[in-house]
This record gives structure tokens, sequence and C-alpha cells, in this order.
């Protein structure tokens, strides 16, 4: 799935992560990471786990970032677990790739809205969240090892029918059009026709 939303390059491919990519994760995680690093085993774990998704990004058919995101039966929420771009490999669009990926993983899986915690000094990953769309909604007190606080972003990965039943005829044309339509189960509940390949359910 070659993508590349605002930094053009046709060198970036994103694919599920499998447990082959181990050693190449705890790599990148030490390389990226100087804190509060994922120790081997909950890669293990998550690359295991039914309610985990882990991307990752290949540059130039190595190992370059990685997006874990987590689900919890019956949430609307997906969690951005974590995210990480080689160094070697910085603003070349592999961030922004991964969360589209990401979000496109959690979209499959129902979640309506995708929520990340992000240390308030990490000026680089509070960049790229807001310029991939994310808003800021509140905050954890002293949540990390250093003390620092957590800024809490969100992203809405779907629209909201049940706040646009007022919304201008033309906003439901387009969603219509592009595929979104309501299934008649009430709104709040859409889905994406079988063909799409894409199924949502329970939305709201
Ligand atoms: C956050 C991170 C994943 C971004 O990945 P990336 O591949 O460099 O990001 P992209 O190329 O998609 O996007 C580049 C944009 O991100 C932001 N950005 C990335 N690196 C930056 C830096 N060193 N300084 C400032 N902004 C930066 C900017 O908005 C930049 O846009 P610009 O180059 O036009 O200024 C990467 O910096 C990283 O892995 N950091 C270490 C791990 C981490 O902190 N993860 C987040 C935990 S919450």
């Amino acid at each position: 799935m070659p993508l590349a939303p605002d930094h053009p390059t046709h060198e970036v491919s994103v694919r599920p992560a499998t447990l082959a990519d181990l050693d190449a994760l705890v790599t990148l995680e030490h390389e990226a990471f100087r804190t509060d690093r994922m120790s081997r085993r909950s890669f293990r774990g998550f690359l295991t786990s039914p309610n985990a998704a882990m991307i990752v990004a290949d540059l130039n058919g190595k190992l370059a970032g990685y997006a874990l995101v987590l689900f919890r039966t019956g949430s609307a929420l997906a969690r951005l677990y974590s995210i990480a771009a080689s160094p070697h490999a910085g603003r070349r669009g592999i961030g922004a790739t991964l969360l589209q990926a990401a979000e496109a993983a959690a979209i499959k899986r129902g979640a309506a809205t995708m929520r990340l915690e992000v240390h308030e000094k990490n000026a680089a990953a509070i960049s790229r969240y807001r310029k991939s769309g994310y808003r800021e909604f509140g905050r954890h007190h002293e949540y990390y090892g250093d003390k620092g606080h957590a800024l809490r972003f969100e992203k809405r990965l779907v629209p909201d029918l049940a706040r646009l039943k007022d919304a201008p005829p033309y906003f439901h044309q387009v969603h219509v059009r592009a595929g979104l339509h309501d299934d008649g189960a009430g709104l709040g509940r859409s889905v994406i026709p079988a063909d799409a390949g894409v199924r949502i359910q329970a939305v709201a």
C-alpha cells in the first residue's frame, strides 16, 4: 500500500508486522526512544494479540518504522499506543504514512475515533499529529517517568452522522457518493458497501 500524504515519496510501503520483524522492531525502538522503551517481550505480546494491530513501514526494503494500535472489545475508540520512524529516515513521510495506515486499520476494526498521548515536549510528534488532523482535548498530569505531562490528542475517523443529521443536504450527498451511507439501522451506524472491502459497525 504505497501512501505518502504530505511528503511525496515512492519508497515507503506499509504492511502488517509479523514475528519475523521482532529483531528489527526492537532495534528501531532503541534508536527512536531514549526512555520508556517497549521491551522485546511486549513487542512479542502485541504481535500476537488479537486486540492490537502492528503496522510496519519499509523504506527501500528495510524496516524503518512502526505504528501500534490497541483496541478494546465493544469500544469505538482505538488507541495509538506507539509510533516511531527510524531516525535515519526522519521527515520522509514515514510517520504520516504509518498514521494513515493505523487509521485505516482502526476503521476496519470498527473504531470511530483514534486517541493518543504524547509527551508535552515531543515537538516533532506533536507537529506530525496536528498536520495529520489530530486535535488536543486533554492532559494527563505527570504521566511520564520524567514527570512530564501527556497531551491527549484525538481524531474522528468516520463522520458522525448523528451530528450531521441537520447538516445541509450536500454534505450527505458527498458522503453517500464517497461510499458512506446510513444502513437504516439508525443514525450513528453506517456501513461502507461490502464491495469496498471495509465495514464499519457501531460507530456511535
Ligand atoms: C514522530 C515521528 C514518528 C514522525 O515521523 P517522521 O517520519 O519523521 O514524520 P513525517 O516525515 O511523516 O512528517 C514530518 C513532519 O513531522 C514533524 N517532524 C518530524 N520530525 C521533526 C523534527 N525533528 N522537528 C520538528 N518537527 C518534526 C514536522 O511536522 C514534519 O514536517 P516538516 O518536515 O514539513 O516540518 C518521528 O519523529 C519519531 O519516530 N520520533 C521518535 C519516536 C516518537 O517520539 N514517537 C511518538 C511517541 S508519542
